[in-house]
Order: C-alpha cells, then structure tokens, then sequence
C-alpha cells in the first residue's frame, strides 16, 4: 500500500505539522508501507498527489488549508482515500464559533461568545473581563490573548498592525480552572489529560518548548468528571461529523466546590509529534505509536 503523508503547509502550525507528519511517516514505514512525504508548500500538491499516484492520503497537517476542509476536498475530487475528518467535519471545526454553534444545537455545553474583527476587538471591551480574544481558526493558541479581571482596555498588541484586523476574532468568556483535553478514536475516548503549565497560560511556547507544559495521565479529577468529560468528546465527535481521530479541549472549573466542564474545541487533525496528547492516549490504552498510525491508515476512506 502506498502511503503520502501530507505535511507542513502553509499555517502558522507548519512547523508542528512537520514533526508530526516525519514521525507518522517513519512510523509508517517501519509498519511495511510505501511511504512518500509531500510538502503542500512545497509543490503543487495535485499535481504531486496525480504523479505519486498514492493508494491512501494520511493527512498530518494542521491549521489553514491542511485542517480546514480545503485539502479534503481536493481529496474528494481526485477520489483518493484520506484520513482523519471530511471537508464539512474539518471546516466546521477549524471556526472555533461555528463549533461551538453544532455543540450547542447538540446540548453540549459551552460558553458565551461573540465573533468580531480585531479591530473591534482591540477598540474597548466587549465583554466584562476576564475574556479570552482568539482567532476564530487558528490552533495551537496562535493569536490568543486573555485579557485579566481589572485591565482597564484590551491589549495593544491586539490591535498592533503586524495583524490583518479584519480577522475574525471570537471573545469569549474566561473559565477559570483547569484544562483537559479527551482523543476520540473511531467511536470511543481514550482518556482524559491535564494540561498544567508554568506559564502565563497554555500557549504555542507551552504546547511545544521543552519543559512548557505538564500533562498528566489520567487527569487526576473525580471519576464522574473524567467520565462525563468522555462522554462529552465523544458526542462533540459525531455532533461535527468528524472521522477517525479528533481531540476535544476543555475547561474544568472546580472553584468553589463546582464540577463544571466547559469544551473550547475539537481538533480535527491533532498533534501526532511523539509527545503529543493523542500519541500518549493511544499508548495508556496500550496501543503503540506505530499501531496508532497504522490503524488510522486502515481508517482513511473519500
Ligand atoms: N493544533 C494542534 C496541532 C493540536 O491540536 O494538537
Ligand atoms: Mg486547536
């Protein structure tokens, strides 16, 4: 079987997406498969995929144009099986507000949040603080600003003219507490994380320098949490349409006695770098990193 792993690309996540898709594709090939590499940024990518002719896709890209339902369907034209979510699942997901619109619609609970352009979101407050201002589809915490309680405007590096203000960006409601992150592998959560960092909080520098972030395995909260936080990730999975694997982010507030669990996101294309929360789940259930790769090879379909 003839595997081309898509990777890099042309988002802000280029670089993770690079360590992901070179792992997956070593792995792939330790696993007996014909692997070939092709870069998107690189090349005109179908043209590459119609000349390397592969029998499956696995898509190790994240962010704009690799997570977002733009490869996907190219994939769908040129009918080559591919991994991971579809073109609807992926470009639903990669909106972070129109997420949130499917998780409502599905009961699942969420936060107050409003979708602006920078500018408007760098002008005055729109929320009462603390608040979170992001990118409506960016990952790995590219552009997120919290803004505290007591900050008397939003940050100026917000409104700085290195950005485009006329991105759309989602403010959104500041929960206090913890983060958690649960894989979902086909129909079934893996498990469930704690993020803990040192910074200020889990940001690309915490995601991805060494020592920037703690996770912990399994989350060391009450075991009705850990399995309502389950049982969460796996209705955010099918409420989006995703396929394959996904990972869904949450907030857990437990001031104050609460057991409030909030979900921020779902990745459709998560981190496959041999540190990252999907690798560390598949493996706590006992599953390789190379059976991991494997399995969603054998997953991939158009
Ligand atoms: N967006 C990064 C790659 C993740 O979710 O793991
Ligand atoms: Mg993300």
């Amino acid at each position: 079987t003839k595997v081309a792993v898509l990777l890099g690309g042309r988002s802000s996540e280029r670089e993770v997406s690079l360590v992901s898709g070179a792992n997956c594709a070593n792995a792939l090939r330790e696993e007996g498969f014909d692997v070939v590499e092709i870069d998107p940024a690189a090349s005109d990518l179908s043209a590459a995929l119609v000349l390397a002719k592969p029998d499956v896709v696995f898509n190790a890209l994240h962010g704009r144009f690799g997570e977002d339902g733009c490869v996907q369907g190219l994939l769908e034209l040129l009918r080559i099986p591919y991994t991971h979510s579809g073109v609807l699942a992926s470009a639903l997901a990669m909106h972070k507000q129109r997420t949130k619109d499917i998780y409502a619609a599905a009961g699942l609970p969420i936060v107050k949040s409003i979708v602006v352009d920078r500018k408007a979101a760098a002008a005055e407050h729109l929320m009462e603080p603390p608040y979170v201002v992001k990118p409506v589809n960016e990952g790995s915490s590219v552009g997120v600003f919290i803004i505290r309680k007591g900050d008397n405007r939003p940050p100026a590096e917000l409104g700085s003219d290195k950005w485009n203000l006329t991105d759309l960006m989602m403010v959104e409601e500041y929960v206090p507490g913890r983060e958690l992150t649960v894989a979902v592998m086909g129909s079934q959560a893996l498990a469930v994380t704690e993020i803990t960092t040192s910074l200020e909080f889990y940001d690309y520098e915490a995601k991805y320098a060494a020592g920037g972030s703690k996770h912990t395995l399994p989350a060391p909260i009450p075991e009705h949490v850990a399995a309502e936080a389950k049982q969460l990730a796996e209705r955010a999975h099918v409420a989006l349409g995703c396929r394959g694997v996904s990972r869904t982010d949450f907030r857990y507030d437990d001031t104050d006695g609460k057991h409030r669990l909030v979900l921020l996101e779902t990745n459709t294309q998560p981190g496959m770098t041999p540190t990252s929360l999907v690798p560390e789940q598949a493996a706590y259930n006992g599953m390789s990193y190379r059976a991991l790769c494997r399995w969603i090879v054998e997953d991939a379909s158009c």
